[in-house]
């Protein structure tokens, strides 16, 4: 009987140590999410947003800058006259990679065909675009005498 009842109160407390140790385990695990992973989370992108939001200004600033300089140092006869700058400024990034499958400045197989068309429909391809090819190549503050003066320059360099 004596023996029993030891059995029982060893089961009992021994139950109650695992369940205590379990309880404790799930609390650790609870803490250690909380902790870990949570705050972290939210404190990234927090700082994130602040870093932004403190840059954004100067970015704008810089760039606002950056364009009323440009604008203001570019002549447009000055454009009109240097296609080979025009073509750098505007057109490079497309014509000089060939990217979006633009005709590659010097490529003459690319540009016979085009050159085929004449001219007048070349200037006007650019000024107006044509499938991928934006108008005036995306710069809509270049002339018009800018824009064909670059055509005519990928022109030479095509034939
Ligand atoms: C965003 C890329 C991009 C930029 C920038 C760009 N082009 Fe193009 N251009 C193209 C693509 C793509 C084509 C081919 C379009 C097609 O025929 O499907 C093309 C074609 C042309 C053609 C041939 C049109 C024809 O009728 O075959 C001319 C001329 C031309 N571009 C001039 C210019 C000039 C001038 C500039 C700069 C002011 C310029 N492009 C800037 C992408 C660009």
């Amino acid at each position: 009987m004596s023996s029993n009842m030891s059995d029982n109160d060893f089961v009992k407390n021994f139950s109650l140590m695992i369940g205590a140790l379990i309880a404790l385990a799930v609390v650790i695990f609870i803490l250690a999410q909380i902790i870990g992973t949570k705050p972290a989370v939210t404190a990234s992108v927090d700082q994130d947003k602040a870093v932004v939001a403190r840059i954004e200004p100067v970015g704008q600033l810089v760039l606002a800058k950056a364009v009323s300089a440009v604008a203001n140092s570019v002549v447009p006869s000055a454009q009109a006259a240097d296609g080979q700058g025009t073509y750098q400024q505007a057109c490079f990034a497309c014509h000089g990679t060939g990217a979006a499958g633009a005709p590659k400045l010097g490529d003459k197989a690319a540009w016979g065909p085009r050159i085929a068309q004449g001219t007048a429909t070349l200037h006007n391809h650019a000024l107006h675009g044509i499938r991928a090819m934006p108008a005036k190549g995306g710069r809509a503050d270049l002339s018009d005498d800018a824009v064909k003066a670059a055509v005519d320059y990928m022109v030479s360099q095509g034939k």
